[in-house]
């Protein structure tokens, strides 16, 4: 299982996952969990999109959700920090014989759709619209009263085929878990750009299928008022997975599933990474305090489903699956 020196010059440079474009079956229905139930804000609903943002944001949107009636995620965002590194991505991609054509979206004239190693969909932009953060517009703040985006979470078929991609464009690995062959392999990778725990992360499984998108909310008590507000709103059963706190990450945690079965993890209190020495933290598979400092096991749903890409193969995955549980 090698593990690669970070990248810190990569040919393009990312500054961190932006934003995901998921589809729904009925906007209505999305927009009362995510804006009323969850307490994300709307800058924009169209007759067949919406667009959230967290608290703190002024980036247009972080998530995007389109009425196509396919419960499948049309892209994983990444801001860069120009238009010349978008131009230097697409002659990286080019040169690798990946896909990469420049698209103008409503929000983001100049946007790169491509394709990661394993045809997972990706917008890279320079530049989104802004908008006025409601950082200390008290006011507003409701549900988790979530902050941010804080990171995308995807199943690969191939962990170091995904981690060594991600290596070379500068992400950096904080915390990765080896299975106990010899020589062992990666089980999953945490990777960064913009200086916590992760931007990305890889778990072996069927894939490439997005497993959640982390959100980030002030303080683990904002989760703890969501389980009530979830619980008493008529959406206990789209609570899947704690509260708990991850050993991996430190966060403290809630897995959510939206009403197409997207799922969402309210995280918060996970750590600075940004040392240029800061050396990645090694897990066992067999270690359950991994995924699971304390709380109770994940169900059986945590560990098999997620978020097909539109146009890109789930396949079956590298390592054979082994059970995986919980104290
Ligand atoms: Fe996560």
């Amino acid at each position: 299982m090698p593990v690669h020196p970070p990248v810190f010059e990569p040919p393009f440079n990312v500054l961190r996952s932006s934003h995901v474009a998921l589809g729904v079956a009925d906007l209505a229905a999305s927009r009362a969990f995510y804006e009323d139930c969850l307490g994300l804000l709307v800058t924009e609903a169209t007759k067949d999109r919406l667009y959230l943002r967290g608290t703190e944001e002024r980036n247009h949107h972080s998530i995007e959700l389109r009425q196509t009636g396919d419960p499948l995620c049309y892209a994983l965002g990444y801001k860069v920090a120009s238009d010349k590194d978008l131009d230097l991505a697409k002659k990286w991609f080019d040169a690798r014989g990946l896909s990469a054509e420049f698209r103008e979206t409503p929000y983001a004239k100049r946007t790169l759709f491509a394709r990661d190693v394993r045809g997972m969909p990706l917008e890279l932009y320079a530049k989104m619209t802004t908008v006025e953060s409601a950082l200390q517009k008290y006011g507003l703040h409701k549900g988790a009263r979530i902050s941010r985006i804080d990171h995308l979470n995807c199943f690969t078929d191939d962990v170091q085929s995904s981690y060594e991609f991600y290596n070379s464009l500068g992400f950096r690995l904080t915390e990765y878990t080896e299975t106990e062959d010899k020589p062992p392999q990666f089980w999953a990778v945490w990777m960064h750009r913009k200086g916590n725990v992760h931007d990305m992360a890889f778990t072996n499984g069927l894939g490439p299928r997005l497993h959640h998108i982390g959100v980030w909310t002030p303080t683990a008590v904002d989760i703890l008022n969501l389980c009530d507000v979830m619980s008493s709103t008529g959406y206990l059963k789209n609570m899947e997975r704690g509260p708990g706190r991850h050993g991996i990450s430190n966060a403290f945690f809630l897995y959510i599933r939206d009403p197409d079965g997207h799922r969402v993890e309210l995280f918060a209190s996970d750590y600075l990474t940004v040392d240029h020495d800061h050396e990645p933290i090694r897990w066992t598979l067999r270690d359950p305090q991994r995924q699971t400092l304390w709380g109770q096991p994940a169900p059986k749903s945590w560990f098999e489903e997620g978020t097909v890409f539109e146009g890109c193969e789930v396949r079956a995955p590298a390592l054979e699956a082994q059970p995986i549980v919980a104290r």
